[in-house]
């Protein structure tokens, strides 16, 4: 039998033309809010090369800090505070909250060593990753027995943990996953970064009602003027205002981060920031976590990166940040973790136990079977079939009823 003719990828092509009915293309091509964001705002257009970076004129690099800022500096900014109220109101007001001495002058001081050393070596090796606004530490995670506590918010390795997790469970609901963990280190000269958001992933969607991204940087040395994070206070919310897909106006403008180190920033995924260009003497060390709804797709794919050890001695909490909890909805594989809850140390969605078995050259997937072969099969040919005995608790020979 011939195929039908209207399932020829001829006749497809033929039924897609200018006046078909497409009702979605004008939104999801859209390259909004980024395209209108530079058209309202020319000053926030990204310089290309070093020969364009300009003074005097109103750039988005060329600001200052808000106490110090003509047009800021009469507003009620953030500044570090360990107030959990005030904290609270400033993120949902100004996009950003400041939390005070967040990491002691020793967590600082034991944070930034391992960074300044792991930086030095990847260049070393020539492993690193350059780029015009920064030197990036990818996978922390792996880099020092210290990284994998900051994404628990253990009290050890960052004082102010209890703080900034609650802040970010209020935020996201828990059950967040980290979307990556990197150093971000600006150098002297550098260029500056674009200004974005972090929730970028999903655009052209914005998202009025709540960030589905909150980034947490700590800042590991006295940054201002010459080596703050840019950011535009409010944009959290003039953004989303305009709704998906629609064209933004003009914007506030830029400020410099400031804050001594130690400090934490938490800012709102909408949040519209960028590196910027580093006028001090020194290299800049922060680090950068975003945290975001389950249902992103993380930047640093975890199921892939994390070292077998970090996975041996991750705890219950950190294996569920990392995405290693499957449920039904989200993150399973061949089924197995269909009957998890998403809850961390649930057995039933601990993708971690698949991972070891692909860790060790072992992992078994089921592919085509016959009725024939499922009658002669070996309880442990899949490593399906392990799971589901180990952590779903189905007895060998198990049959389930459909009627
Ligand atoms: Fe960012």
């Amino acid at each position: 039998m011939p195929v039908p003719i209207e399932f020829t990828p001829e006749a497809v092509e033929a039924a897609s033309g200018p006046d078909a009915f497409q009702p979605y293309e004008t939104f999801l091509r859209s390259r909004q809010p980024v395209d209108s964001i530079v058209e309202s705002n020319p000053w926030m257009r990204t310089p290309a090369t070093k020969d364009e970076i300009v003074w005097g004129e109103g750039r988005y690099y060329d600001t200052t800090v808000g106490r110090k800022h003509p047009y800021w500096k009469d507003f009620d900014l953030p500044t570090p505070t360990k107030d959990l109220h005030q904290l609270r109101r400033d993120l949902f007001e100004w996009g950003f909250c400041l939390v005070e001495d967040a990491l002691s002058a020793d967590q600082v001081r034991q944070t930034r060593a391992r960074l300044v050393e792991q930086a030095a070596a990847e260049r070393e090796a020539g492993i690193d990753y350059p780029g015009g606004s920064f030197q990036l530490i990818c996978s922390l995670i792996n880099k020092g027995e210290i990284f994998p506590k900051f994404l628990e918010h253990d009290p050890e390795v960052v004082q102010g943990g209890p703080v900034i997790e609650r802040l970010l469970d209020e935020t996201l609901r828990k059950g967040w996953c980290v979307f990556s963990f990197t150093a971000n280190i600006s150098y002297p000269g550098c260029m500056p970064m674009g200004l974005h958001q972090d929730q970028g992933a999903i655009n052209p969607f914005q998202t009025p009602e709540a960030p589905v991204d909150v980034t947490t940087m700590y800042i590991l040395e006295d940054v201002d003027e010459r080596n703050g994070t840019l950011i535009v206070p409010t944009s959290h919310k003039l953004i989303p205002a305009v709704g998906s897909g629609n064209k933004v106006g003009k914007l506030p403008p830029t400020i410099h981060v400031e804050a001594p180190a130690g400090t934490v920033l938490l800012f709102d995924g909408r949040l519209l920031h960028g590196t910027s260009i580093n006028r001090g003497d020194d290299w800049r060390y922060v680090m950068v976590q975003p945290s975001m709804k389950p249902w992103v797709r993380s930047q640093e794919n975890f199921m892939l990166s994390t070292d077998p050890r970090v996975l041996e001695n991750a705890s219950p909490k950190l294996l569920q940040r990392i995405g290693m909890q499957g449920t039904g909805g989200l993150g399973n594989a061949e089924g197995f973790g269909n009957r998890g809850t998403g809850r961390a140390g649930d057995p039933a969605g601990s993708m971690a136990a698949a991972r070891a078995f692909l860790t060790a050259g072992d992992y078994r997937h089921v592919g085509e079977l016959t009725v024939d072969e499922a009658q002669r099969l070996a309880e442990d040919r899949y490593t399906l079939q392990v799971l589901q005995r180990e952590r779903e608790g189905r007895q060998p020979g198990q049959r389930n009823h459909y009627w």
